[in-house]
């Protein structure tokens, strides 16, 4: 396990596949049969000066590849260690909605610059710190922005090769390393996405197999 003392996962996966449907309700459950306090978070923007820098990316204006990759850097860099490694170190349960992996499908994947150096750099700026666990939700990003309501970020306007691209670039790394990734057919119910992302989870993390949250007449000792 790479991290000292608590759970570090992460999700990955183009827009609207349903990270922020699935972390809540992993978060909620993870609480309940570890006991252990849930940090939910985000990148970009898991702290005050990532919701700026996230501003900046996603909202301002066009940034050359290399500016858009160290502000997603720096993020990185200040959210590990601010939220990331102290969350940890008190035994928490971390959440968050992408990671590093996303800066390698994305700006490696998608915008076409070198996958190693965006690994480096994003190495260098966590001190390599890696999740004990990353979930892939993966689905075709037409059927995926089909599922998004409101007008489009600078990103989900970058276009259907981009999308495709990033999804790609997911899946190789996913196969690449199946020890850390989980991949997950987002495109099935959610309720069975969930089941599923609760079992492989448990099972990565090493967790005593636990009755669902929503049963608790069953959870009760005799
Ligand atoms: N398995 C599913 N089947 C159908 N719809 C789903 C499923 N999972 C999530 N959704 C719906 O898809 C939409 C997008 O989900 P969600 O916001 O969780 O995705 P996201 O990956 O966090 O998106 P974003 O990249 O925009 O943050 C929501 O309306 C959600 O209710
Ligand atoms: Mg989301």
């Amino acid at each position: 396990m790479s991290t000292a003392r608590g759970y570090f996962v992460s999700f990955e996966g183009g827009d609207g596949v349903g990270k922020t449907t699935h972390i809540s309700l992993l978060g909620d459950w993870l609480g309940e049969v570890t006991g252990r306090e849930v940090v939910l978070t985000r990148e970009p923007g898991g702290t005050e000066l990532g919701s700026t820098l996230r501003q900046a990316v996603l909202h301002g204006e066009d940034l050359d590849p290399r500016t858009e990759a160290l502000l997603y850097a720096a993020d990185r860099a200040h959210h590990v260690a601010t939220v990331v490694r102290p969350a940890l170190a008190r035994g928490a349960v971390v959440v968050t909605d992408r990671y590093l992996d996303s800066s390698v499908a994305y700006q490696a994947g998608g915008r076409e610059l070198a996958e190693q150096e965006i690994e480096d750099l994003s190495r260098w700026a966590t001190g390599s710190l890696l999740p004990d666990v990353t979930v892939l939700l993966d689905l075709d990003p037409v059927e995926a922005a089909g599922r998004l309501g409101g007008p489009p970020d600078r990103l989900e306007r970058a276009g259907s090769d981009f999308h495709r691209r990033t999804r790609e670039a997911f899946l190789r790394r996913a196969a690449a390393d199946p020890d850390r990734w989980i991949v997950m057919d987002a495109s099935a119910p959610r309720e069975d996405v969930q089941a599923q992302i609760r079992v492989d989870v448990a099972a990565r993390l090493g967790l005593t197999p636990a009755v669902p949250a929503h049963h608790p007449a069953e959870r009760e000792s005799p």
